[in-house]
């Protein structure tokens, strides 16, 4: 016989596999609906398996909107992104109906950093090209000016977005003797253990030799990297983007790099994702492109995974989700 007073588990969609620490946790309590495909599910198949959850687990692939908060019902208690950035969820439309939105913030600092370094090397020092270089056969002997790049010890590096990424990132600079100028208007450091320089942004764009970004998408930062910026930087200048595609105007970096006005860039983040092969952008020798993997080291992504699902399970269990992005749920 059944026990009838056994209550029943929360039910929840999970858009994709995520690493084992988060999904057991999920399913020692939950009745679990996964999403295997190799490809984010499709607007109707989201629609229609969020349709009657009690909580979302959902990746940055997936655009989280009123639609889908309103196919899944008024027993949906939270949603639960795994990533830090939630620029894929109208959070709006979650406070409307207070949902509280939980993202991964801190876990992936020093990963996403270590990315935004390598990158910031590969360019400068075209390592991508050295490579393919050497395997087409061309490399024929070792020569004084060959695939030659640019240098790290005393030169500036600009950081845009001085957040806890930002700030990991100006770490590292330090280690190799860099002068650090950062921008963000929406943060003043008065005593910073680390020797950086708050700066306007014209004066950051006109000094820097490496630009690193890292702020989240919004409707400002939007194209933030467009003509005008690219315009004022240094011929040697080096831009990386760790961040979302779309605050790069990618037609205006390609015109900059092809008539080499500055002399590399290296994107994590594209927009779209993944980059139609056809993009003009993957025609240049200057510029590497890879797919969005700044968070991706083992550690990072299970603790993306832990966290995303502790999120998800404290907001079934009606607690305060330990990272909020929409606070004011609760008031
Ligand atoms: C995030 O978490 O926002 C990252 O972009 C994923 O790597």
């Amino acid at each position: 016989m059944q026990n009838k007073s056994r209550k029943t588990k929360p039910k929840v969609f999970i858009t994709r596999i995520i690493r084992d620490k988060g999904l057991d946790l999920v399913r020692e309590s939950c009745t679990v609906d996964l999403w295997t495909g190799e490809l984010p599910p499709k607007r109707e198949e989201l629609l229609e398996h969020v349709n009657g959850v009690d909580g979302l687990l959902c990746l940055l692939t997936d655009r989280i909107d009123a639609e889908i908060m309103d196919a899944a019902g008024p027993g949906l208690k939270v949603i639960s992104n795994h990533a830090v950035g939630f620029d894929n969820i109208d959070v709006m439309a979650a406070t409307l109906r207070r949902i509280p939105v939980g993202n991964t913030p801190g876990i992936l600092t020093d990963a996403t950093a270590d990315m935004a370094f390598a990158l910031m090397m590969a360019a400068g020092r075209r390592v991508v090209e050295a490579e393919k270089f050497l395997r087409q056969g061309k490399w024929k002997t070792w020569s004084p000016s060959l695939l030659l790049g640019v240098d790290f010890a005393g030169a500036t590096i600009g950081i845009i977005g001085f957040g806890r990424i930002g700030q990991a990132v100006a770490k590292r600079a330090t280690g190799f003797s860099m002068r650090i100028l950062y921008y963000d208007p929406n943060l003043l450091i008065e005593n910073s253990d680390l020797p950086v320089i708050s700066t306007d942004l014209d004066t950051l764009l006109r000094e820097s030799d490496f630009i690193s970004l890292h702020v989240p998408l919004t409707p400002e930062t939007r194209h933030l990297v467009n003509a005008g910026f690219l315009s004022k930087l240094k011929s040697n200048a080096v831009l990386i983007n760790t961040s979302r595609g779309a605050v790069v105007d990618q037609v205006a970096l390609y015109q900059t790099l092809k008539e080499h006005r500055i002399f590399a860039a290296a994107l994590d983040v594209t927009d779209p994702e993944p980059l139609p092969l056809e993009s003009p952008l993957l025609k240049l020798d200057n510029c590497i492109i890879v797919p969005h993997i700044a968070s991706a080291s083992i550690q990072s992504r299970d603790m993306m995974s832990y966290i995303s699902a502790n999120n998800l399970l404290e907001g079934l269990n009606n607690q305060r989700l330990p990272h909020c992005v929409n606070p004011e749920v609760y008031d």
